[in-house]
């Protein structure tokens, strides 16, 4: 099988840890049988700034018609409001309809560390991100409102997609990874008892997704939000995956990443129907940018997830095994790590340990 992917370095050190991603897969053994054909395109501030447009229609386009899945680096932002410029990840989500936000947080074994091993599933197009806001005047003062819209369409899908997480997890930890979890669990995440119609509806919606028939093996709990931030700081090892709505799902995942330590480490997916962008979490760290030790393993694992997506789960196993050995060792790790090494030798120990 060959896999087309579309490489969007976008600025910053995005530059310099995508081509990791794209040697990772290069460097997958011949006998998975996976070939791979890279396009690069353009995004990002640089691009605006050379165009006019973050996101060219050059870019929307060949990722629609010809490619299986992309890598994206990262983009600087102005910090102020600039004309004509937008977010063109958040772009691409609406485009390519990338409705599921995945993001795996794990901690690196070893004594003294608190295991940790989970994926936030985020619902990545609706609630209070459809941005419909109104400020009116009234006799004590401005009012303003904001539309949070929860649908059973979009309440189903995700939860429907977390549950496959499960499984998938589930199939990968019997394939030999040593896991801390017995068996696929997936938390439904809410605020039901305050909001019972928008909340109420993701919950019953959610529920009902995963009583599908195959789906008998994952275990179903619910936890209001509030008291899923204390126990997520308290005791991270209970949970596998996590399925919310957008706005507490964007909370959860900067939380859960802030207890792995770096965020050179943290992968995400931008998931569709058949197709997947993987994105490490962090920005272009413009700190670094241009001196060689950006930690490029948050690429590495997101270029892993996205073949995970891709129905490529033997592929990914072997890059998160190589990353989760690199890091065991721990001999060879960028300074955000305490280490010395530099983004190049950590490519090479990780390429040589796949
Ligand atoms: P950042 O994630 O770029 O950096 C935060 C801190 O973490 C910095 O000290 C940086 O050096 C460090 N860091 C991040 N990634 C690292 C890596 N792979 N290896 C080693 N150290 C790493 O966030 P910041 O500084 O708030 O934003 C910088 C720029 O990135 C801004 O223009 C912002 O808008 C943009 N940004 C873009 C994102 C995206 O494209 N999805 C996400 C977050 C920020
Ligand atoms: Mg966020």
């Amino acid at each position: 099988r060959t896999l087309k992917i579309g490489l969007i370095p976008g600025d910053g050190i995005g530059k310099e840890v995508i081509p990791a991603g794209r040697r990772i897969l290069e460097a997958l053994p011949a006998s998975l049988g996976l070939k791979f054909e890279f396009i690069d395109l353009k995004a990002g501030w640089e691009t605006f700034e050379q165009t006019g447009n973050a996101l060219p229609d050059e870019t929307v386009s060949i990722l629609k018609s010809e490619c299986d899945g992309a890598l994206f680096g990262a983009v600087s932002s102005p910090t102020k409001a600039v004309k004509g410029y937008s977010s063109p990840i958040v772009a691409l989500r609406k485009k390519l309809d990338l409705y599921a936000n995945v993001r795996p947080v794990k901690s690196v074994r070893g004594p003294g560390v608190k295991p940790i091993d989970m994926v936030i599933v985020r619902e990545n197009t609706e609630d209070l991100y459809v941005k419909e806001e109104k400020t009116y005047d009234t006799p004590e003062g401005k009012v303003a409102e904001a539309i949070k819209r929860i649908s059973q369409r979009a309440s189903s899908r995700i939860a429907t997609i977390a549950g496959e997480i499960a499984l998938r997890r589930q199939k990968i930890r019997e394939g030999g990874s040593p896991s801390i979890h017995k068996g696929p669990l997936v938390t439904v995440t809410h605020k039901s008892n305050v909001l019972s119609q928008t909340d109420g509806l993701f919950r019953s919606t959610a529920r009902e997704a995963l009583a599908a028939g195959r789906f008998t093996s994952v275990a179903v709990e619910e936890q209001i939000v509030d008291s899923m931030v204390y126990k997520l700081f308290r005791q991270p090892e209970a949970y596998d995956v996590i399925v919310a709505p957008n706005l507490y799902g964007d909370i959860l995942s900067d939380g859960a990443a802030a207890l792995v330590g770096s965020l050179g480490l943290v992968p995400s997916a931008n998931v569709g129907e058949g197709f997947a962008i993987g994105e490490p979490c962090h920005g272009s760290a413009p700190d670094i940018q241009g001196q060689g030790i950006a930690n490029p393993i948050a690429t590495l694992r997101s270029a892993a997830l996205m073949l995970e997506f891709l129905n490529e789960e033997e592929a990914a196993a072997k890059i998160y095994a190589a990353v989760d050995a690199n890091l065991e060792e721990g001999k060879l790790l960028s300074p955000d790590l305490g280490g010395k090494a530099k983004t190049e030798e950590v490519v090479q120990d990780i390429l040589r340990r796949l």
